[in-house]
């Protein structure tokens, strides 16, 4: 009796996510093994993906394409949220773990499978993403992780895979750990572990070099509706497309490569080099937004949610009950943030120069250094009176 009879496991073509499919039938036992491949707008072509499980023993290789649900039920939150776990990373593989889980347990159903599969090693976030994301939305499922145990080398998995038809990589393959979708390229690995080497500017695709920008700025304006981005210059967009588009003209700007040091929640601390140019683009004019349509006290209330909410979808906790919590929070802040934010894109900068709401909270009558005004001016000396007192009698009392 193996660990498991019938597996859907997440599969994205490449050799470990291959060689898991003979190894969970050949050493643990398995009957049957379904492949999942989520089309997250990571360009890869997805036909010969499906093929090639077939080949390597799936008994069906199911590819579905979740772009869509990704923006809109997982980005546009992360950016009501303005997510960046430790202020910078815009969270673009951790947002696409639950969505995946969440497929993965949606097929486990409809195929009575028994158990859902990742190729994840031990070392990482992802095995925490899937596996407490798949626990939160159906606890009876099995996870099973043959990546976490084999215990095998890079060369010993290639060798394995070859014994079942599974080839090896035909180029060398790349010195980097890879993993990309709409929201960006997250880059590890290599010559990149070592901290203090800067990054060699093969590893980018978003993103130009500074030095082949284009010599002239470009404007854009973004349109958010209750937070949520819908119009670039004025033009309607379809989630997927405004995106896209997005990442085209920051990255064509070379905006959106963050080079950090993050600590995993393994324990471990790494060296990641992101490419987000979209993302960073519409959480920073979102925030600007924000700054002109919301309170004084709910800015700098949802500044320390913002915090939390990251974290969470950094550590797995996308399904939670916490998480729930400060959607709602964040939610109901988001009512009025509608209106429009003018970014000038230029040499690896997005520069806000312009937002307008008519939401705004913005009182120019109030704001005013000219004639126009209205702000009582002797009103603030007896408000300062009362604000100082505490500091006054402290001050009496310690000189
Ligand atoms: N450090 C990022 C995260 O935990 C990305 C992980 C995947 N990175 C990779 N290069 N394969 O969300």
């Amino acid at each position: 009796m193996g660990r498991a009879k019938k597996v859907v496991l997440a599969y994205s073509g490449g050799v470990d996510t291959s060689v898991c499919i003979p190894y969970l039938k050949e050493e643990w036992g398995v009957e049957e093994v379904i492949t999942l491949a989520a089309d997250l707008g990571q360009g890869d072509e997805l036909e010969p993906v499906k093929q090639k499980a077939l080949k390597s023993g799936a008994s069906e290789s199911l590819v579905i394409d979740v772009k869509e649900t990704f923006i809109k039920d997982y980005a546009f939150p992360a950016i009501c949220a303005n997510a960046l776990y430790e202020n910078r990373y815009p969270l673009g593989t951790s947002l696409a773990r639950p969505l995946i889980a969440k497929i993965l347990v949606e097929a486990a159903i409809k195929y009575s499978a028994d158990a859902i599969a990742h190729g994840c090693t031990g070392k990482g976030n992802d095995q925490v993403r899937f596996d407490v994301s798949t626990t939160a939305l159906n606890p009876n499922l099995k996870i099973l992780a043959p990546a976490r145990e084999w215990g095998m080398s890079r060369e010993e998995t290639i060798a394995y895979g070859e014994r079942f038809g599974i080839p090896a990589p035909v180029k060398k393959s790349s010195p980097y750990s890879i993993d990309k979708n709409l929201l960006g390229r997250s880059i590890e690995a290599g010559i990149l572990e070592d901290p203090a080497t800067e990054p060699p500017e093969e590893i980018y695709e978003m993103t130009l070099a500074i030095a082949d920008t284009p010599s002239e700025p470009e404007y854009i304006e973004i349109g958010f509706t209750r937070g949520i981005p819908t119009t670039i210059n004025g033009q309607p967009k379809n989630p997927v497309e405004l995106i896209e588009e997005l990442n085209k003209k920051a990255g064509n700007h070379g905006i959106g490569r963050i080079d950090m040091i993050e600590n995993r929640l393994v324990g471990i601390k790494s060296r990641e080099i992101y490419e987000a140019p979209a993302m960073t683009v519409l959480i920073q004019a979102h925030r600007d937004l924000e700054s002109l349509t919301l309170t004084a006290d709910v800015t700098h209330y949802k500044r320390g949610i913002e915090e939390t909410y990251s974290q969470l979808v950094y550590n797995g906790l996308w399904y939670s009950p916490l998480k729930t919590a400060l959607d709602a929070f964040i939610q109901q802040t988001q009512e009025r943030v509608s209106g429009t934010v003018k970014l000038k894109l230029f040499k690896g900068n997005a520069t806000i120069v312009g937002r307008w709401s008519d939401n705004s909270l913005y009182t120019p009558d109030l704001a005013t250094y000219g004639a126009e005004d209205q702000f009582d001016h002797k009103a603030a000396e007896g408000f300062i009176y009362v604000w100082g007192l505490p500091t006054r009698i402290w001050a009496q009392n310690n000189s």
